[in-house]
C-alpha cells in the first residue's frame, strides 16, 4: 500500500488520539453544528459529506505538515471547502442545481465566512478554487494546490469505494486492520 492510501484508510477511522494532532487544529469546527450537518448529505454516491472533506481535510493537513508549509490553513480549508447545506442532486433546488460544480465554491467560502471570523486569506483562497480547473481560478498559495489534487484523490476512492465491490471489500478490511 503506498503512503498516501495508508494515511487515506486512516481518514475513516480518525480520533483525537490517532490524528497525529489534526483534531488540535480542527476540533473547533467539528463540534460545530454547521459541520456536522454534511453528514446528511450525501458527496459520491455512498460516501457523505462529512466523510469527503475530512479526508480532504487529513490528507491536505498531513502533506503540508510533511512539506513545512501552513498545515493549520490546509486542515480548516479542506474541512470547509464544500461547506454548502443542500444536495446538489435535489431537483427542488430549482434547477441551478446543475450549476453546482461551478457555483459551490463560493457559496462555501461565504458559509465558511460565516462559520469562522477568523478564515484567513490562505484558507479562503484554497475554498475558493478547489474545483480548479472546472473553474478556472488558480489558487494564490501553495496549500490551495494541496487541496486541489487532495479533493480529487479522495473523490476518486470514494467513486471506486460505491461502484467497484472488489475495491470496497479490500478497502473495508483496510479500515478494519487500522
Ligand atoms: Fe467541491
Ligand atoms: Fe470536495
Amino acid at each position: 500500500m503506498s503512503r498516501l492510501y495508508d494515511e487515506y484508510v486512516k481518514t475513516y477511522k480518525l480520533s483525537p488520539e490517532n490524528s497525529d494532532g489534526f483534531h488540535s487544529v480542527v476540533g473547533d469546527l467539528l463540534e460545530t453544528e454547521e459541520v456536522n450537518s454534511m453528514k446528511e448529505f450525501e458527496q459520491h454516491l455512498e460516501i457523505d459529506r462529512l466523510q469527503h472533506v475530512l479526508g480532504v481535510a487529513y490528507l491536505s493537513y498531513k502533506i503540508c505538515k510533511r512539506l513545512g508549509w501552513d498545515y493549520s490553513s490546509a486542515a480548516r480549508a479542506g474541512i470547509m471547502h464544500d461547506l454548502v447545506y443542500y444536495d446538489w442532486r435535489d431537483g427542488e433546488t430549482g434547477g441551478w442545481h446543475r450549476l453546482h460544480g461551478y457555483k459551490h465554491p463560493r457559496l462555501a467560502s461565504m458559509n465558511a465566512r460565516e462559520l469562522c471570523s477568523d478564515l484567513n486569506e490562505t484558507e479562503y483562497d484554497a475554498i475558493i478554487s478547489h474545483m480548479w480547473p472546472l473553474t478556472l481560478r488558480l489558487p494564490k498559495h501553495k496549500v490551495g494546490y494541496v487541496i486541489i489534487f487532495a479533493d480529487k484523490y479522495c473523490a476518486t476512492r470514494e467513486l471506486m469505494y460505491s461502484l467497484n465491490k472488489k475495491y470496497k471489500k479490500r478497502f473495508l478490511s483496510d479500515v478494519e486492520g487500522i
